[in-house]
């Protein structure tokens, strides 16, 4: 049997998202009255931080009646130099899913080729689908169906923005982007969205009526010795009042978290009335929920 595996939003596809963001608010309503999940195991390997995605993914399979382990590679074999490929082929021998956050993508994707059991991308230098399902649950809970919509990216075209632009092709909507010179999103994957992303020469632009509009961090896990440099390079990308006031009336605004206040985005916007930051990270947990019992048919 094939395993299936999440390493990006096409794993799921448009009619896989939907079937998951409906079954994380019906589990966010109603817990499940069995555990059914007793039993089963979640490998979590995470090479980079993270307090969202760990405890998430932890809580959630504890909610479920399973058990998930935390690995990094200071305690595992995979900081003493074993080939990925052996480490995949052992803990999909052990465990019924494996998380994993890494620095490379490519990494990510050589695992999963030899992995028996679902990978699930915790983030990786490329992607952070977790997140974006999270989000288009908060978006569906708050405004109802994303599609025909706008969304405004601001600032670094990184992991989130390429799998934002995944989403606007997939649930057919319409994502603007305003990031600096030399901070686009992925060219193949700005290509492959065609009409439904929208390249913008400057952030009040991407912003002018749009329903949504997200940020992320100027530097990302990875990013921190450009620091200074970036921060000077997205001056005039900070999500203020005074960008919020292009978009339409009823905007909402997002951020994965950590969130820096005074850089990306300013305090007034992130903890005032357009947020919605903290269901956001709450979602995390009720979507990870529905994935991990979709990809192991529990
Ligand atoms: N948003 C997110 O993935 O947060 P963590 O880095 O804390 O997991
Ligand atoms: N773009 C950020 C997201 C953190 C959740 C990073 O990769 O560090």
């Amino acid at each position: 049997m094939t395993v299936r595996h999440f390493l990006s939003l096409d794993d799921l596809g448009a009619d896989g998202i939907r079937r998951v963001i409906d079954s994380a608010i019906a589990l966010k309503a109603r817990p499940p009255r069995k555990p059914p999940l007793a039993g089963r195991t979640l490998a979590m390997l995470f090479e980079k931080a993270s307090t969202r995605t760990r405890v998430s993914f932890e809580a959630g399979m504890t909610q479920l009646g399973g058990h998930a382990i935390f690995l990094s590679p200071a305690d595992t074999q995979i900081g003493r130099g074993e080939p990925v490929e052996d480490t995949a082929r052992v803990l999909s021998r052990m465990a019924d899913a494996i998380m994993i956050r890494n620095h490379s993508h490519d990494t990510l994707e050589r695992f999963a080729a030899y992995s028996r059991a679902p990978v699930i991308n915790g983030l990786t230098d490329r992607l952070h689908p977790c997140q974006l399902l999270a989000d288009l649950q908060t978006y569906t809970e708050h405004r109802g169906d994303i599609a025909g919509r706008t969304v405004a990216w601001i600032g670094d075209g990184n992991n989130m923005c390429n799998s934002w632009l995944h989403a606007a092709r997939l649930l057919d909507f319409t994502l603007r982007v305003a990031a600096p010179p030399g901070y686009q999103p992925e060219a193949r994957i700005v290509e492959a969205a065609g009409a439904h992303a929208v390249i913008c020469e400057d952030a009040p632009g991407a912003a002018d009526g749009a329903d949504l509009v997200v940020t992320d961090v100027w530097a990302s896990m990875g990013d921190e010795d450009d620091r200074e440099a970036r921060l000077a390079d997205f001056a005039n990308f900070q999500v203020n009042r005074a960008l919020m006031s292009w978009t339409a009336d009823d905007a909402l605004f997002m951020h994965c978290l950590p969130a820096h206040r005074g850089e990306e985005v300013s305090a007034e916007v992130i903890d005032g009335p357009s947020s919605v930051v903290w269901d956001e990270a709450e979602n995390r947990l009720h979507a990870q929920k529905a994935l991990l019992l979709d990809l192991l048919d529990a």
